[in-house]
């Protein structure tokens, strides 16, 4: 039964709260052996996660299992059958990965920098190791079609900057891009959603039809000329947007909204971003494209931090109002504005803040969570429906706090309780995780561009695509 070689690796490197089953194999050491020692085959060990994975799955209308994943793709029969070489490739590398997530010794694996590596990830060595296969023979198809400004460029600075730059990144491809697309495993859409409003929308008339009606015919461009996007349905196709009406211009498509990919920085869990497919874009506020200065060189870890914790910004969405109405202009321990007066200056506050304060506004995602990550102050995540960036990778609670909408009168009393040596090891975990938020040029090892990259790569070997 093929369903058997097939493993979630998403959730062998992830832990997420919805993979109960996968955290108990990995991380009840012995257990694991235990609860499996009635066979021999690694691959049997893999059955208790098919139940988890069906929500993985390219064909969501088929429940039943053993029919799961023969039927799971609409077989164009133009389309060779057997599998594709890319097929074999993912199936090797998610052995390996399956096979270094049950490596405890974590000395044979690790070197000395990264001995904080067991708080920040959920599995070290599974991330390593898929991090490593990716680079190994990851290849992303870049489609040509579509023409500048809207396709093959993206804005990059400003509040959408990611959206550029990570266009720009592949569009240049130094690596991972393949011209060949029958040797790759996933395939890139570049339109820009920030573009779209930019160009087709028409401003205040809050309709976003033309931003729907683009993506629907580059879809139909596409998938008319190549054969990629019919043979899974979409599933191994990715598009990624920061602009908050990503979501809505993914709708342009049925497949592309229920199928593909979609790497979004408004990752609102309850208005259809489904964790599982989909990938959390984090939000990098870039002025003039450009790291701000203050924040470039690493704060010295015993710079004075004399505020409790700091917020500045608009006053919009449902949750800033009430940390507002809370907090501004209450306790100086607590340094809370909407817009921060004339000649002071917001990043020399995070930098003296021991905690900096991250509501989310009109859509889920804030870029005060990096600029916090860069400037060492423990981010306070103050959302609801929000699915954190990386977060199949990374173990947020081990460099932030999450504080419900419903606590923010006691936020001062979450704060002040959290223990100081909990506090310094939270900061001293940012130090550690910095490098996954940074945006270099050319992209780096481990940075924000191959992280994201790296989170579609995981989506992508959850899929097994029988053609
Ligand atoms: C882990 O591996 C290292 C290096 O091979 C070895 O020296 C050490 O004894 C091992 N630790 C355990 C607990 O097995
Ligand atoms: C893919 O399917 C669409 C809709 O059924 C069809 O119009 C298109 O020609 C197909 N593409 C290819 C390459 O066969
Ligand atoms: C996604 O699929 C569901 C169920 O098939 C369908 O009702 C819905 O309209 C689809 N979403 C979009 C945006 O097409
Ligand atoms: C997330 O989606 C829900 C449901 O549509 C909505 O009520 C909420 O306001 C959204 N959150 C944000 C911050 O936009
Ligand atoms: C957050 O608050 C809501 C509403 O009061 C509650 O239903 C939920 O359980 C709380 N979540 C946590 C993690 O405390």
């Amino acid at each position: 039964m093929n369903i058997r070689t097939y493993g979630s690796v998403l959730a062998y490197v992830a832990t997420a709260v919805t993979f109960v089953v996968v955290f108990f194999i990995l991380f009840s050491g012995g257990d694991f052996s235990h609860s499996f020692s009635h066979t021999n085959s690694k691959s049997e060990f893999l059955i208790p996660i098919v139940q988890l994975q069906t929500k993985l799955n390219l064909n969501r209308q088929h429940s039943s299992a053993s029919s799961h994943f023969r039927s799971s793709l609409p077989r164009n029969p133009t389309i060779s059958t057997g599998r594709r070489p890319p097929e074999l490739e993912l199936a090797r590398a998610r052995g390996a990965i399956q096979g270094a997530a049950t490596v405890r010794n974590l000395s044979q694996l690790l070197r000395n920098g990264d001995v904080l590596a067991s708080d920040i990830y959920h599995n070290p060595s599974a991330f390593y190791q898929s991090y490593i296969e990716m680079e190994k023979i990851f290849k992303v198809y870049v489609y040509e079609e579509g023409e500048v400004p809207i396709v093959h460029d993206g804005p990059c600075k400003d509040i959408y900057t990611i959206e550029g730059r990570f266009i720009q990144e592949m569009e240049q491809g130094r690596n991972f891009r393949t011209k060949d697309a029958h040797k790759a495993h996933v395939y890139f859409m570049p339109f820009s959603v920030t573009w779209m409003v930019k160009y087709l929308y028409k401003p205040d008339s809050y309709d976003i039809t033309p931003l729907q009606q683009f993506v629907s015919d580059y879809v139909r461009i596409i998938s008319d000329k190549h054969p990629f996007w019919n043979t899974t349905n979409a599933a191994d196709h990715f598009m990624l947007s920061c602009h908050d009406w990503g979501p809505h211009a993914s709708k342009g498509n049925p497949s592309l909204y229920n199928s593909s990919i979609r790497v979004l920085c408004n990752a609102n869990s309850s208005e259809g971003f489904d964790p599982q497919k989909d990938v959390s874009l984090p939000e990098i506020n870039l002025r003039n494209g450009n790291m701000p200065s203050n924040l470039i060189p690493l704060p010295p870890p015993s710079s004075p931090r004399p505020h409790l914790a700091f917020f500045a910004g608009g006053v919009h969405g449902p949750i800033r109002p009430i940390l507002l109405n809370y907090w501004k202009g209450r306790d100086p321990d607590l340094q809370v504005y909407d817009y921060l007066p004339k000649g002071l200056d917001y990043y020399s506050f995070m930098l003296a803040s021991k905690y900096c304060l991250c509501p989310s506004g009109y859509e889920v995602a804030s870029p005060r969570i990096v600029e916090a990550v860069y400037s060492e102050c423990v981010p306070v995540i103050i959302s609801e429906h929000y699915v954190l960036p990386f977060s199949e990778v990374l173990r947020w609670e081990a460099f932030s706090i999450q504080v419900n909408v419903s606590e923010v009168a006691e936020l001062k009393r979450i704060l002040t309780s959290v223990p100081e040596n909990k506090y310094l090891r939270m900061k001293e975990n940012l130090r550690a995780v910095r490098r996954h938020f940074v945006l270099n040029q050319p992209a780096e090892r481990f940075d924000v561009f191959h992280m994201i990259l790296h989170s579609v790569w995981l989506r992508r070997l959850n899929l097994k695509l029988e053609v």
